[in-house]
């Protein structure tokens, strides 16, 4: 890992351990972000995407009032970009494992488009389904955003709100187990890549 990246992560790290969420605006390289929206283009116009259900078991169903966005899992092969991508993700996992013994393990992650005014309303990511589910990751894929655009991830903190713009390369992580969180309607597409550092799945205590 370069220097500057190797700052940005330990950076991530402080403020995770200070606040239990941090936030880097340029911890994507332009040239990456616009590869990545790229990349989602194809998979999109491949049929890859598929609307996001919410819920579990029997209740499991699309709900777009609930949550809007359309989603595809970054799986292997990865391209080229996608490995970029996910070395930094990795060199990130490191640097937080060795500042918090977390036990992050691995990292699980989806591409998500959001039409115009699809929204995701407030939850945690953290559920009984996903109870591996350590350290929440939003990275943004969206070129000249502006306020106007609105789209906003609104991170639920104590009893005040942090509000995150959904700008190419700035890169949010947060606690899943402690953060609720929504994703505000936006004038445009908006393109992320949602993941989570997870930790190894609990094995049953013998009797
Ligand atoms: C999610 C999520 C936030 C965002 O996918 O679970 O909360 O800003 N995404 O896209
Ligand atoms: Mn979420």
């Amino acid at each position: 890992m370069n220097g500057a990246a190797d700052t940005a992560a330990q950076r991530l790290g402080a403020e995770l351990a200070g606040q239990g969420w941090g936030i880097d605006h340029a911890f994507l390289p332009a040239s990456l972000v616009a590869a990545l929206r790229s990349r989602i283009g194809e998979l999109d116009a491949a049929g890859a995407f598929r609307p996001a259900a919410v819920g579990a078991g029997a209740a499991r169903a699309v709900r777009p009032a609930v949550r809007g966005d359309r989603l595809c899992w970054l799986e292997p092969p990865a391209t080229a970009d996608e490995r970029l991508f996910l070395g930094r993700i990795e060199a990130l996992r490191l640097a937080l494992n060795g500042r918090l013994q977390l036990g992050l393990f691995d990292f699980e992650c989806q591409y998500a488009i959001y039409g115009p005014g699809a929204r995701y309303a407030r939850h945690l990511d953290r559920s009984p389904a996903g109870a591996e589910r350590v350290v929440s990751v939003v990275a943004y894929l969206n070129d000249g955003w502006t306020a106007a655009d609105r789209g906003e991830l609104q991170l639920y903190v104590d009893s005040d709100r942090v509000t995150v713009a959904p700008a190419g390369g700035t890169l949010v992580i947060f606690e899943s187990a402690r953060f609720e969180h929504e994703v505000c309607p936006a004038s445009r597409e908006r393109f992320s890549i949602a993941g989570w550092y997870r930790r190894r799945a609990r094995v049953p205590a013998p009797v």
